[in-house]
């Protein structure tokens, strides 16, 4: 009999522990092993709880039971996660983590320590919440040379901007909303600021291009900014704005991974993506491209995705190497500046006719992809252009209200 130990009781957690025991049997048949949840780690005490006896406030505890070989971590944030996942991979017992800030912000460390005691740290439940998206890229998709991936990495966002799309909400109301629901974070601006899309694209970035990607060198930009007037204008020209994470590699070998506001046309399968769900589309040389879809957040969703990394786990025999990355390399500019950034724009105006739209996508070299009295969009174009155009209008008297880049399917 071999042990699970439950790190953090929260949410993500006790969904672990009851979708363990609702499944133990069929999860047991499916490893040929005989496993309990052997220890739950938490500061708080969990009086009439089913599962209180397994509480335990010392991760020494955890530790030092050699019967322990699987830990699912759960408790969010970096400290003192860090510290305890790292540890507990010293001590020979693979880890799997919903912890996206952890495996953002060291998953080169803990990957490289994995390595060196011949276990496995397993991060599937960081991304997407239930989908399955970390272990396809590497073993399903390996025979591809990945160029890109772009996905609704935030369910939070997706239902705000949703709200504003279907409903004619404003952002406000959208959010309050939200946040009654319990889809956003008690403090949600990592939610609406892009910072939990930042670090999910981090993983995928580090994952495909094999290298570690900070948080800091992705460029981020929430969707406080956008008014229903942008969501209008998008829908005008048969498009949804989207917050999407995205990352490419570019002709000179770089990558530009992003974070922002874009308009995703209706022909892309992404734009159809509401509510809280989560999509994420690949592009390969083989597969052309790709979706995989589902919850992105929510106890037993999340719940699944740990336990399936603990599934296979206890399945491996050693350390499986094609699921990590080396380090960023110093000196090295393997992130491409978003002055790199091309794009497809959609631009919000004052009133304007039809005819200065041209005139000047003529001027500066680019199509009129469409054209209504409060905005245009114009094909793709990198940001010196992107510029021009908005430049050009200005000194047409045009006030330009907001420019959001268009998603290239
Ligand atoms: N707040 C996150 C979201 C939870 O809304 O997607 C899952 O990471």
């Amino acid at each position: 009999m071999k042990k699970i130990a439950v790190l953090g009781y929260g949410v993500v957690g006790s969904g672990v522990v009851e979708l363990f025991y609702r499944n133990q049997k069929k999860i047991e048949i499916n490893t040929g092993e005989q496993l309990e949840i052997g220890y739950i780690l938490d500061l708080r005490e969990f009086p009439g709880d089913p599962y209180a006896d397994r509480v335990v406030h010392d991760i020494q505890v955890i530790l030092d039971d050699p019967e322990v070989g699987y830990v699912a971590e759960c408790m969010g944030g970096v400290n003192p996660a860090f510290e305890f996942v790292k540890r507990c991979l010293e001590s020979g017992k693979s880890v799997a983590t919903s912890n996206k800030q952890l495996v953002a912000e060291k998953g080169d460390i803990l990957l490289e320590t994995a390595k060196q005691h011949g276990v496995n740290f397993f991060f599937e439940a960081s991304v997407g919440g239930a989908i399955p998206i970390i272990r396809p890229l590497h073993t399903c998709l390996a025979a591809n040379d990945i160029s890109s991936v772009a996905g609704i990495l935030n369910g939070t966002t997706n239902f705000i901007l949703e709200k504003m799309f279907c409903d004619n909400m404003g952002f406000a109301d959208a959010l309050e909303l939200a946040q009654k629901l319990g889809y956003a974070e008690k403090d949600p601006s990592a939610d609406v600021d892009g910072g939990d899309a930042c670090r999910k694209i981090c993983i995928l970035s580090s994952l495909v291009f094999g290298k570690h990607v900070y948080p800091d060198q992705v460029y981020t930009k929430g969707i406080r900014d956008i008014t229903l007037e942008d969501v209008q204008l998008a829908q005008k020209f048969g498009g949804a704005v989207k917050l999407i994470g995205a990352v490419k590699r570019l002709d000179d070998g770089k990558i530009l991974p992003t974070v922002m506001p874009m308009v995703v046309m209706n022909e892309s399968l992404l734009s159809h993506v509401n509510g809280v769900f989560n999509a994420v589309m690949v592009w390969g040389d083989g597969i052309d491209k790709t979706m995989f879809y589902g919850r992105g957040a929510g106890k037993l969703p999340t719940a699944s995705a740990v336990l399936g990394d603990i599934i296979d786990e206890v399945k491996q025999t050693g350390t499986v190497l094609s699921q990590s990355w080396e380090p960023a390399e110093e000196g090295v500019d393997f992130v491409a500046p978003i002055d790199a950034f091309s794009a497809p724009r959609c631009y919000r105006t004052s009133p304007c006719g039809k005819g200065v739209f041209a005139k000047i996508a003529a001027e500066v070299g680019v199509e009129l992809l469409g054209s209504a009295e409060n905005g245009c969009m114009i094909s793709v174009c990198d940001q010196k252009t992107a510029e021009a155009y908005k430049q050009k209008l200005a000194q047409e008297g045009v006030t330009i209200l907001s420019r959001i880049p268009v998603l290239e399917d």
